[in-house]
């Protein structure tokens, strides 16, 4: 882009255009409005809605909450909702067995979301954390999470998944060439028009600590098994930034429709790495850390609630975000006039 030379001041006074809110309208870049926002959503076995305590103001629902919650997303013009499971710690194995069980929570929950709101997406969690008593993402072998074995498994879920209704299959298990397999997988069971979000580059990052209490998947170690003590081995070093690039690059050839940075705001420039070098939809998580963060901080009245959530999700579209998967879509969708 070609720029005109800048005047000098006093010439150029860039204070001009923020004198009063029509001006600042007429020449602002980027606007939010509720068809940038994915809800993030913990469903669980149980009934009505179940508060998690590091996450205030976003319960885990009911299959019929969800409903709901798909017909309020609806009204307030939410296109989409990604759920997350909440399961029974009885019902947990080292194999995370159940993680594609037919008949299961996410199962029922799909079908309950897209039989009372046709018109809105649902994605579900490509992962078998929720269901593994060790809480890893994976099968374990050796003491090692298992890359190909993994593979086998989150595909059986993603089938599942796409079987029950589910429009977008996100995994976020960070194994090698997962994306490859559900999309052959897909291909095979004629299911071509399921979408896949691919959580491409996805952090080993502190700020996912309140998820782990809201799907009950504890303290990673549990249940017997020697473990890594985090996810290192297969989430990225926060370190790096051109290996997003190659995450990225490699889930766009294996078929991924939209791609994901995860987490959200410590990683935008990710984000705008991304966006520039990839023509492609481009979504980032903001997480239960980042949601947590500022409703603590809110609730101690150190910070305006309204203002800091509104202007956090402004950044991901500042820095070029299709949309953001946020467990404040529904109030911002509110504040925008929903
Ligand atoms: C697990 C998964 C995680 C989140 C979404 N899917 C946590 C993790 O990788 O440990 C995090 C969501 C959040 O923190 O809001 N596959």
């Amino acid at each position: 882009m070609r720029r005109a030379p800048l005047a000098p001041y006093p010439a150029l006074r860039l204070r001009r255009l923020r004198q009063a809110a029509w001006t600042r309208a007429l020449v602002r870049e980027n606007v939010l409005t509720p068809a940038d926002l994915i809800w993030a959503m913990v469903v669980h076995e149980g009934e009505g809605l179940a508060p998690v305590a590091s996450m205030p103001g976003a319960p885990r629902f009911s299959v019929s909450e969800a409903a709901s919650g798909a017909r309020e997303a609806e009204r307030l013009g939410i296109p989409a909702i990604a759920i997350f499971p909440h399961i029974d710690g009885a019902k947990k194995d080292a194999a995370g067995a159940l993680a594609a069980d037919p008949d299961g929570l996410i199962a029922r929950a799909v079908k309950a979301m897209k039989d009372a709101a046709p018109g809105v997406g649902v994605m579900c969690d490509v992962a078998l954390d929720p269901f593994t008593d060790h809480g890893h993402d994976g099968v374990i072998e050796a003491g090692k999470v298992h890359n190909d074995a993994t593979i086998e498994r989150l595909v059986e879920q993603g089938l599942m998944q796409a079987k029950a209704g589910c429009d977008i299959l996100a995994p976020s298990d960070m194994m090698d060439g997962r994306v490859g397999a559900l999309r052959a997988a897909l291909e095979v069971e004629g299911l071509p028009d399921v979408m896949i979000m691919s959580y491409a580059a996805k952090y080993a990052s502190a700020f996912y600590g309140p998820y782990r209490e809201a799907i009950g998947s504890g303290t990673l170690g549990s249940g017997g098994v020697v473990n890594p003590p985090d996810k290192q081995t297969y989430q990225m070093d926060p370190a790096n930034s051109e290996e997003a690039l190659r995450e990225i690059a490699l889930d766009i050839a294996e078929g991924a429709d939209m791609v994901m940075v995860k987490p959200g705001l410590p990683y935008l420039d990710i984000v705008r790495r991304v966006v520039e070098t990839f023509a492609m939809p481009t979504f980032a998580f903001q997480v239960s850390g980042e949601y947590a963060m500022i409703m603590a901080a809110a609730a101690n009245g150190w910070i305006d609630e309204e203002r800091a959530v509104m202007e956090s999700l402004g950044a991901f579209k500042r820095a070029g975000c299709a949309g953001v998967i946020t467990y404040f879509a529904a109030g911002a969708a509110r504040l925008l006039g929903g």
